[in-house]
């Protein structure tokens, strides 16, 4: 197997999904960059392309599936089962930890927050991005999945409602990264106490999902979707 540093990042994780843990080391954003090519994003770190390849072909060998979930190769997949994966995997783990992530904050800005600005600042950002990650998913679960199955039921597909949905994952995307750098790169060696060692932990366990969430969506599902569209508008043309 031979990885080729000029394929983009989306492409690399969905053929290769072991290789977002590494990616995700790294700081090489797959899902709102999956556009990027393997060699640039690297560059744009100080990394070699070529090097940054290699690791990712070690990391390809690994067996699909022998770590998580979250790891299996969703290329292969059905629509709606790819659909049902996202609300069931990912979904639910916003709705389970965001209470908790919220909880760590209360407590961490009550006791260190007038000596630590930033923790108040955090907290905002987090119940922000939080509460437009409800509305996002929730219109993904009644409009946008149901327009995917219909698509692979051949019923077409609305562009719009598909970039509606893929701007929003740059405002998320944007939005972790200014959480990332409210908490310090989430490097817990300097946490102020337990508790902001967990709040560290569990932001960053947050980030590294949402980024497979947003790629499944973008960097899967989408052009999946798209392609099937593409597909039917073509056998409904009108021969010459
Ligand atoms: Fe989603
Ligand atoms: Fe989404």
């Amino acid at each position: 197997m031979v990885i080729d540093p000029e394929m983009t990042l989306g492409r690399l994780v969905a053929e290769h999904p072991q290789c977002a843990r590494l990616l995700e080391e790294l700081h090489l954003d797959f899902c709102c960059g999956g556009e990027q090519t393997l060699a640039a994003a690297a560059s744009a770190r100080g990394l070699d392309g070529a090097t940054v390849a290699l690791a990712c072909e070690a990391f390809a060998r690994i067996p699909q599936g022998a770590d998580q979930e979250g790891e299996r190769d969703w290329l292969s997949a059905g629509i709606p089962e790819l659909c049902d994966h996202i609300v069931e995997c990912h979904h639910e783990r916003v709705r389970r930890e965001r209470p908790r992530i919220e909880e760590l904050l209360a407590t961490v800005v009550r006791v260190h927050g007038a000596k630590q600005p930033e923790l108040a600042l955090l907290q905002d950002t987090f119940r922000s991005m939080a509460a437009g990650l409800e509305r996002h998913m929730a219109r993904e679960e009644q409009q946008l999945f149901p327009a995917c199955r219909g698509a692979a039921a051949g019923a077409g597909v609305d562009e719009q409602l598909l970039a509606l949905h893929a701007g929003e994952h740059e405002q998320v995307g944007a939005q972790l990264g200014e959480l990332r750098a409210l908490g310090g790169g989430y490097n817990r060696e300097g946490a102020l106490c337990s508790t902001h060692r967990s709040l560290l932990g569990a932001l960053e366990r947050f980030e590294a999902d949402l980024h497979r969430h947003i790629h499944e969506e973008n960097n899967i599902l989408f052009p999946r979707v798209r392609a099937l569209g593409a597909a039917g508008a073509a056998a409904q043309a009108p021969r010459a």
